[in-house]
């Protein structure tokens, strides 16, 4: 078949072939060639491709594959192009499939004959994963600035509130007071671990499959340190079939934003049981939130609840890219092309999300006087009596039982143990003491008595937030 009697839906073949012409007798299919393209998608990194084929260039000049001449037309070529895209005056044609072609083909059109030179000894196998790890690294820079700010937004409300009193739970029943300062330090130290692992993910991100060609390397005398040198990566990849297949750095990326997200969420639980009628322990303000359009006493944590909502998409990320590579054999598969969606989806919705929190955690307004009502029901001090109990020499079993019993009574009678008379308690044990209401059963002094690094008393929490600061200090040194 020759490309005259192309079937009538192909593309014409000057508009496909451009690339591979040569061992093709007729044009690609029209919906093929759409099925198969990744212009829609990958145009997103057309800055690190530029940026990739400039240092490309460059380093072909430099072993003497192209002359200064061609390199500085490249250049030019490439820049302008990158002004185009910028100035939206780009053409993005899906018959030239994919951001690479689009690119390269405009240079050859804008340049001559030089343009075509671009692509010696690499190939879009080792272009795209250099492209995809470049971008990444700048989105996990970006990323990281608003995981900090977020974190310093939470020390900031902490150090509000380290003498703020709230219920802590356990199975979403009260257990002991806690400082709500502490409670945001614990969400702290999600994030933390966030940080750290983006960090760590960033150095496998940073190394450089640029040479590696196809899959065996290149004939030509590379120098692929300077490539790495001139864009920023800490290494070259070390195989070359490894490096145009690898994906790992994608999916541990999406790993380490699941995990972000899975965080994000329970806060976003905390915040909508939170702002509740039922519990009322924290206002969100209004700018955060939105109305009914029936009931119209409404005000919904719509930006907690999309959140909570969100992290399954990162999830489902996460999991779109383990499967994508569990089949693959070496090296590039065409499989890969389908890497981005789930990654750049998974990049967008940790980075939104985290701009919501980053802005609406400062903003929250706790309601001090129902945390501390909160506290005083259910309880929460009664460990704090079998402690008193154990001082005195009872057995932290025994008091535990005598406790048990002292509480029931508290049930019956719908008194906090801190609302019964010393008589009462005395009931059942009386080795129970008149300061046991200033030292143990008060919100005040069960906290205070919580005194170690990683305790809930204000003191410590104030050392915690101190510490921390230091900690991120060092953490985005
Ligand atoms: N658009 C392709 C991708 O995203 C670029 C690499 C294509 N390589 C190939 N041999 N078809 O993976």
């Amino acid at each position: 078949m020759t490309t005259s009697s192309n079937p009538p839906n192909s593309v014409t073949p000057d508009q496909t072939s451009g690339m591979w012409g040569g061992r093709f007798s007729e044009a690609t299919d029209a919906f093929v060639a759409e099925f198969t393209a990744s212009v829609q998608f990958d145009q997103r990194f057309y800055k690190q491709d530029i940026a990739g084929s400039i240092a490309h260039a460059t380093m072909l000049t430099k072993v003497g594959v192209l002359t200064e001449a061609e390199r500085d037309d490249i250049i030019e070529g490439l820049s302008t192009i990158r002004s185009e895209i910028e100035a939206g005056n780009f053409e993005w044609r899906i018959d030239l499939e994919d951001v690479h072609m689009n690119i390269e083909s405009r240079l050859t059109q804008r340049i001559g004959i030089t343009g075509k030179k671009l692509h010696t000894g690499r190939s879009r196998n080792d272009q795209v994963a250099t492209d995809i790890r470049l971008y990444l690294r700048d989105e996990i820079d970006d990323i990281l600035k608003l995981l900090e700010r977020l974190q310093k937004g939470l020390l900031g409300l902490a150090a509000k509130n380290v003498n703020t009193i709230m219920p802590g739970f356990t199975h979403l029943q009260t257990a002991q007071p806690v400082t709500f300062g502490h409670h945001l330090l614990a969400w702290f130290e999600m994030l933390v671990r966030d940080t750290e692992r983006l960090q760590d993910c960033r150095k496998r991100v940073n190394r450089m499959p640029l040479g590696s060609a196809a899959l065996a390397g290149t004939t030509y005398p590379i120098d692929r340190a300077y490539t790495a040198e001139l864009l920023g990566f800490e290494a070259v990849s070390e195989n070359s079939l490894d490096a145009v297949s690898d994906r790992d750095f994608a999916i541990e990326f999406n790993a380490a934003a699941a995990l972000i997200m899975m965080h994000l969420s329970r806060m976003s639980e905390e915040l909508i049981l939170w702002t509740s009628a039922q519990f009322k322990f924290v206002n969100i303000p209004d700018r955060f939130c939105t109305g009914s359009s029936i009931m119209p006493q409404k005000k919904n944590p719509d930006v907690p609840e999309l959140i909570r909502g969100k992290s399954g998409r990162v999830f489902g990320d996460l999991i779109s890219l383990l499967t994508l590579m569990k089949g693959q054999p070496l090296a590039y598969n065409k499989d890969n092309q389908e890497d981005k969606e789930p990654l750049f989806d998974a990049i967008d919705t940790v980075r939104g999300s985290l701009m919501a929190f980053a802005d609406m955690i400062p903003a929250l307004v706790p309601n001090i006087e129902i945390m501390r009502e909160a506290a005083l029901r259910g309880f929460s001090t009664a460990t704090d009596l079998a402690d008193h109990l154990v001082k005195k020499g009872v057995a932290f079993r025994d008091a535990h039982e005598i406790v048990g019993k002292a509480v029931a009574l508290g049930v019956a009678e719908e008194k906090d143990l801190s609302e019964l008379t010393l008589e009462q308690l005395q009931q059942f044990s009386d080795l129970i003491t008149a300061d046991v209401f200033d030292k143990a059963l008060t919100l005040e002094a069960s906290v205070n008595a919580r005194d170690h690094i990683g305790g809930t008393s204000p003191k410590q929490v104030e050392a915690a937030i101190a510490r921390a600061h230091t900690r991120l200090e060092q953490l985005y040194a």
